[in-house]
């Protein structure tokens, strides 16, 4: 059976865009692949100096991951650092990594044109964990294996960047590693927030769909528009409100919806009152499920165990291919 691998890291809570971005389609393959899922808790060390903050987010991704459908009987749930294995392949692909593949990486780029922006040093505030974040993440993809990677648009360059130091590797001691793939869906893209930029963790624009119905509520009516009245027409597809149902609602209901707005019958307040109610009817179930799974750690500790432990079985044989070939050690 081939092999799926993807992470998320526990910088944040999770909301819509990742949900159709990363989580959905990732939870399909399921029925086509051996599955692996897992928190990313060693990444998110680059941004975050409290261990207990990662530790807390650690059990709400985890939480999200089983209430979104994630079953723990067919496919693995584990968490990065639980797996020590991975970090010793990070360091044997750090070297046959270019310095200059690193240099080219996105997150970097964006950190060093930020402090020129500010006339700092270029790497004020870049820590190395940062500077080699694309690797580690390569060696999460290559020590199970991976064929396929399905990744929200923003992860492209890494999982190129993957595929790179995977043929570095080859090149230099056999064809060890499997390339992997991205799996991108592009019918989604890039979801908007709720202020009209990309939906993201770190923008506090993201549309909360596991927290209290509350605060769902408020997210929705939060919703930036333009303003125009009731009857004068409006663009659907420049509506954030529009973008947002168009993903989650039944088709009948989403023309409906662009119907309204070209003819000038509906009004913003009406449009986000559908939206937060086709939400909150859709997320019913898993927003139950989560506030039950997340405050069971104790459960939730045994199925991040019991995952590390089938990782490993997958990503030990591997390792140890790689470790014949780089012919270093006992
Ligand atoms: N970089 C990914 C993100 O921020 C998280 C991640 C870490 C990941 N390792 C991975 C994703 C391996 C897929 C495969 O979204």
């Amino acid at each position: 059976m081939k092999v799926t691998v993807t992470g998320i890291q526990p910088t944040g809570s999770l909301h819509l865009g990742n949900y159709l971005g990363m989580i959905q389609p990732a939870l399909a393959l399921a029925e086509q692949y051996e599955a692996l899922y897992f928190i990313a808790d060693y990444h998110a060390l680059t941004s975050m100096r409290s261990g207990k903050d990662i530790r807390d987010l650690t059990y709400e991704v985890a939480a999200t991951w089983l209430a979104l459908g994630l079953d723990p009987a067919r496919s693995i749930l584990y968490r990065q650092s639980d797996v020590p294995e991975v970090t010793e392949l990070a360091w044997i692909l750090d070297c046959v990594t270019s310095k200059g593949l690193m240099n080219r990486a996105h997150a970097y780029k964006a950190a060093v044109a930020e402090n020129r922006q500010h006339d700092r040093d270029p790497d004020t505030g870049v820590n190395l964990g940062l500077y080699t974040y694309p690797v580690l993440m390569a060696a999460d993809i290559l020590f199970p294996g991976a064929h396929v990677v399905p990744v929200g648009l923003d992860q492209r360059q890494h999982i190129e960047i993957a595929q790179d130091i995977a043929e570095a590797f080859n090149a230099s001691y056999g064809s060890v590693l499997t390339l992997p793939e991205a799996l991108i869906d592009e019918r989604v893209m890039t979801i908007p927030g709720i202020d009209g930029r990309k939906m993201s963790k770190s923008y506090g624009n993201a549309s909360p769909i596991l927290k209290p119905t509350e605060v769902l509520r408020k997210a929705v009516m939060r919703i930036k528009t333009d303003s125009r009245r009731p009857e004068e027409p409006k663009d659907p597809e420049t509506d954030v409100i529009f973008q947002l149902f168009r993903h989650i609602a039944p088709p009948a209901a989403v023309d409906s919806m662009a119907e309204r707005y070209r003819s000038g019958r509906v009004s913003y307040a009406e449009t986000k009152q559908e939206l937060f109610q086709t939400l909150n009817v859709r997320f019913a179930v898993p927003r139950e499920r989560y506030q039950q799974t997340v405050a069971d750690r104790q459960a939730i500790d045994g199925i991040l165990k019991d995952g590390a432990e089938r990782v490993r079985a997958i990503g030990t044989p591997i390792l140890s291919r790689v470790r014949t070939a780089i012919g270093v050690g006992g």
